[in-house]
C-alpha cells in the first residue's frame, strides 16, 4: 500500500516548524502511521551534506553548486527514507522539499525556476508531494519575527537579507501558481492557533478525499 507524501514549504519565519508539530502530534493521536523528516537531511548521507551546504564557512558557495548539493541530499533522503516509508504506507510529514530549491535557488539566486526544476525532476525521478502547505508571511513579517526587531531597525546587512527574503516569498508565490492542484497556501499571519487550526483542516479534508488511504 502507498502512504501519502505530504510537504511544508515557507519562507522564513513563517511559523512552518511548529505547525508541522502541531500536525505530526494530531495525526498521531487519530491512529495515523506518521513519519516527520525535513531537508536538507533526512538521511545518513543527507544529513551530511547538509553540514556542508549550511556550514558558514562556506558563505559565498556558488549558486549552481548549492543548488546541486541540495538537489543530492534530497535524492539520498527520497531513496533512503521517503520511499521505503512510501512502502509501507506510512504518511509523510516532510519539512521542506523541491519547492524550497525553486523558490530559493531557482527563484531568489536566479537561476531560473524551470532550470532547477528540471534538475530535480532527475534527482527525484519525478516524484512530487501528494500535497503542500505553504505557510506564507510577507517578508517583512517574516523578517522581524526572526531578529525580534521591527524593520525601521535593521541595518544595511539585514537590508539585503530583507531583498533575499522577498525574492524568496515572490518565488513561493509564483511556484504556488505552477502547481495550483498540489499547493494550498495557509496564511502565517494569522494568530499562531488559527495557523495550525486552518493547516490541520486542509491536511484532514486531503485525507477524508483519499479515503482509500487507511490508517
Ligand atoms: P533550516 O535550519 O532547516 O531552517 P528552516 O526552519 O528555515 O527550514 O535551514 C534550511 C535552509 O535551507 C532554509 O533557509 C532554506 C534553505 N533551503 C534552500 O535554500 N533550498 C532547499 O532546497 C532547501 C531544502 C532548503
Amino acid at each position: 500500500m502507498r502512504g501519502i507524501f505530504i510537504t511544508f514549504e515557507g519562507n522564513d519565519g513563517s511559523g512552518k516548524s511548529s505547525v508541522i508539530e502541531a500536525i505530526k502530534e494530531e495525526l498521531i493521536n487519530l491512529g495515523y502511521d506518521v513519519l516527520y523528516s525535513r531537508e536538507p537531511g533526512g538521511s545518513k548521507v543527507a544529513e551530511k551534506i547538509r553540514q556542508v551546504i549550511l556550514d558558514v564557512d562556506n558563505f559565498g558557495m556558488d549558486a549552481k553548486t548549492e543548488s546541486l548539493l541540495y538537489a543530492a541530499s534530497r535524492r539520498e533522503h527520497l531513496v533512503k527514507t521517503i520511499i521505503p516509508a512510501l512502502n509501507e504506507g506510512k504518511i509523510i510529514l516532510c519539512d521542506r522539499y523541491l519547492d524550497s530549491s525553486l523558490a530559493y535557488q531557482g527563484f531568489a539566486r536566479g537561476i531560473g525556476i524551470d532550470e532547477v526544476y528540471q534538475m530535480n525532476t532527475y534527482a527525484t525521478d519525478n516524484l512530487l508531494p501528494d500535497l503542500t502547505l505553504l505557510v506564507c508571511v510577507t517578508p517583512e513579517v517574516g523578517l522581524s519575527r526572526i531578529t525580534k526587531n521591527n524593520r525601521s531597525s535593521l541595518d544595511r546587512l539585514e537590508l539585503e537579507k530583507m531583498d533575499f527574503h522577498q525574492k524568496v516569498y515572490e518565488g513561493y508565490l509564483k511556484i504556488k501558481d505552477k502547481f495550483p492542484n498540489r499547493i494550498v497556501v495557509i496564511n502565517g499571519e494569522q494568530s499562531k492557533e488559527e495557523v495550525k487550526a486552518s493547516a490541520l483542516a486542509v491536511v484532514l479534508e486531503f485525507l477524508k478525499r483519499n479515503a482509500n488511504y487507511e490508517k
